[in-house]
């Protein structure tokens, strides 16, 4: 089969089947029995769940089954921080905190600067810790709960995630890598080592507490292939493989791709003022015709258009309203224009509250981090 789509965790790109993913990488659907789980325990279905956005996972009757038993599990996401955060990389934290405040669990939150610093060739360590930081200030804006949240840079919790990585790097053959990962000879020796770093946090709460507990991972789909390599050599190290929920990606304002931090006026920012969301907004590719005339006869295209997958994925939550809009769209009464503005109002005023959280972080951020510990005595 010919591949008009490419999804590892570094390359996302071209017009995504998510149901060959699931099939390609070996995961289970979120079903029926999953949904009714998550009703269940939480008693309010998530609309990201509704929607079918997490849609795919592994292990998560596990996950349950430690709650239900009082064993419990704890939440594992991260970031790569390659630059500022972007609405893209909040979809998962909105659902990850969504689980966090239903379950009333623990999150270890990995900022990989050591990996964004390994592949990216344009920029320095300094910078990749500049943008954790700035990073863990959009974190904590989305109000995660202070005593369970534990966020760290690679490079700064080094001693505790070096002991944990090498005893995963001894089990993960570069043969493993190369074929997992597509490296060849002329990757550097650093990105080849860099899984063990993100397997490792799947660990990291058994070691803190002494004690084997499950962990579940939220992430986008394309960061599946680094824990397909960790859940293969967990049991082999003494640990339980992760369990994890993927969600797909949030299309660009350019209409296709995840969001690229690499593509600034495609993406918006969390820092982005009104003036810059409304322009980016302003120019997003739309599912309508050439011509007003033209829409009023044919209709648009929602499928295709990029501000209605952000309504669609973030920005509305309500399942009449979204239904409405998208048969007003396909009739031809609603034109892009109007999309535009509501899309605009509903980003400007979340980005708003949000930076106010975030300027608000800069004063706790050293509640939320872990450090390591290197004094002598237990
Ligand atoms: N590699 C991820 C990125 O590039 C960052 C990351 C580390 C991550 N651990 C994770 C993402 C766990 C999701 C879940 O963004």
């Amino acid at each position: 089969m010919p591949d008009d789509f490419v999804v590892t965790p570094w390359e996302v790109k071209g017009d995504i089947d998510y149901e060959r993913l699931i099939q390609t990488f070996g995961t289970q659907k979120v079903d029926e029995a999953i949904i009714g789980k998550f009703t269940e325990h939480t008693g309010e279905l998530h609309t990201m769940l509704k929607r079918g956005i997490f849609y795919s996972h592994r292990d998560m009757d596990k996950i349950f089954k430690d709650f239900e038993t009082g064993k419990g599990f704890v939440l594992y996401t991260g970031r790569g921080p390659s630059g500022h955060t972007h609405l893209g990389h909040l979809m998962p934290w909105i659902f990850t905190k969504y689980i966090q405040d239903k379950f009333g669990v623990e999150l270890y939150f990995q900022l990989t600067d050591d990996e964004k610093f390994l592949f990216g060739p344009d920029l320095t360590l300094e910078d990749t810790k500049h943008f954790a930081y700035e990073n863990a200030l959009d974190i904590i804006a989305m109000g995660f709960d202070k005593d369970k949240t534990h966020i760290f840079l690679d490079t700064e919790y080094a001693n505790q995630m070096y002991n944990i990585a090498i005893r995963v790097s001894k089990k993960v053959t570069f043969s493993t890598a190369k074929a997992v990962f597509g490296f060849d000879n002329s990757t550097n020796i650093g990105a080849i080592w860099f899984t063990s770093m993100q397997a490792a946090t799947s660990f990291l709460p058994s070691v803190l507490k002494g004690q084997n507990i499950r962990c579940l991972i939220p992430c986008a789909i394309d960061q599946d292939p680094h824990f397909r390599v960790t859940r293969d050599i967990a049991e082999g190290i003494g640990f339980y493989k992760p369990a994890l929920i993927h969600c797909k990606m949030l299309p660009s304002l350019a209409g296709s791709d995840k969001m690229s931090a690499s593509l600034p006026n495609t993406s918006i920012f969390t820092i982005d003022t009104p003036k810059e969301i409304k322009k980016k907004i302003g120019n997003a590719f739309t599912g309508g015709c050439a011509s007003v005339e033209e829409q009023k006869e044919q209709g648009g295209n929602p499928e295709i258009c990029s501000v209605f997958q952000y309504l669609y994925y973030i920005f509305e939550e309500d399942e009449d309203k979204l239904a409405e809009r998208k048969s007003q769209c396909l009739s031809g009464e609603l034109l892009c224009g109007y999309c535009k503005q509501y899309l605009t109002e509903k980003v400007t005023t979340f980005l708003q509250a949000h930076q106010e959280r975030r300027e608000a972080a800069r004063d706790i951020i050293e509640d939320y981090m872990l450090r390591d510990c290197l004094c002598k005595e237990e």
